[in-house]
C-alpha cells in the first residue's frame, strides 16, 4: 500500500518562512507600507511575483514593471543572505523522523514548493536524498492555491491525487491540496488552517499510528 507524501518546503520542512517574512517586511517598510504578520499569512505559499502584488495592493501602490523587477531582486537578495549558511539545524522538529519512517516504508516522497530557491535549501540541509521527485517554483506557472504544483508531483510518481497526502503550513497550500483532491495536513495554527483535513502544531505531534491509519484508510 504505497502512498505519495508531498511536502511543502518553507515553514514545513525548514524554518525559512521567518526569513521570507523579514525580507518582505523590509521591502514593505521601505515603500511605506505597514505589513503585519496577519498580512503575511496570505503570502505564505504564494509565488514571489504574486507576493509582491499582494504587498503593493495592501499599500495601494501602483508601480512600473521596472520598479517591480528591482524590488523582486532586492527581496530575493536579502532572502538569499539569510539562507546562505543554513544547515541541518534549520530543519523543523520531527521532520526527519517522519521522512525516515516514510522512506523505510517505501512511500513516495515528493517536494511541492512555490520557491525557486528550493533545491539549494535541500542541498544545504542535506535532505535531497529523501525525495523521489521535486516540483518547485521553476516548474509551475500557476501559484498556490492553484493545485498545479501538487498535481505535477502526483504525475511524476504516476499516482492518483486521491492517493496523495500533502503537508502544508499555508492557507493557499491547503486550498491547493483540497482542490487537487488530496488529503491536506496543516502544520501550524488550527485557527488559521481551518480548511485542512487534519492540523498539527508541528511534526513532533505526528506519530506512526496516525501515518499508518492514513496509509490504510
Ligand atoms: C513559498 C513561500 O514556499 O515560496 C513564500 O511560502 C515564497 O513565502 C515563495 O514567497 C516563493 O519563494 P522564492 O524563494 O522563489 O522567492
Ligand atoms: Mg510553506
Amino acid at each position: 500500500n504505497t502512498k505519495t507524501f508531498i511536502f511543502d518546503l518553507d515553514g514545513v520542512i525548514v524554518d525559512t518562512a521567518k526569513y521570507h517574512f523579514l525580507a518582505w517586511q523590509r521591502l514593505a517598510s521601505q515603500l511605506g507600507i505597514e505589513f503585519t504578520p496577519e498580512h503575511n499569512e496570505e503570502l505564505k505559499g504564494v509565488s514571489r511575483v504574486k507576493s509582491l502584488e499582494l504587498i503593493l495592493a495592501i499599500g495601494n501602490i501602483e508601480a512600473s514593471q521596472e520598479d517591480k523587477n528591482k524590488w523582486l531582486i532586492q527581496k530575493n537578495t536579502e532572502y538569499l543572505s539569510y539562507i546562505d549558511d543554513i544547515d541541518q539545524s534549520e530543519i523543523l522538529p520531527g521532520v526527519l523522523f517522519v521522512l525516515d519512517y516514510l522512506k523505510k516504508n517505501k512511500h513516495n516522497i515528493v517536494l511541492g514548493s512555490a520557491s525557486k530557491n528550493a533545491r539549494p535549501i535541500l542541498e544545504k540541509t542535506n535532505i535531497m536524498h529523501y525525495f523521489d521527485a521535486i516540483v518547485d517554483g521553476n516548474d509551475v506557472t500557476n501559484a498556490k492555491p492553484d493545485p498545479e504544483v501538487f498535481l505535477q508531483g502526483a504525475k511524476k510518481m504516476n499516482d492518483n491525487p486521491k492517493n496523495c497526502i500533502v503537508f502544508e503550513d499555508s492557507v493557499a497550500g491547503i486550498q491547493a491540496a483540497n482542490i487537487a483532491n488530496m488529503i491536506s495536513i496543516g502544520i501550524g495554527d488550527k485557527e488559521v488552517l481551518q480548511e485542512a483535513n487534519f492540523v498539527f502544531p508541528d511534526f513532533t505531534h505526528i506519530d506512526i499510528n496516525f501515518i499508518d491509519n492514513l496509509v490504510n484508510r
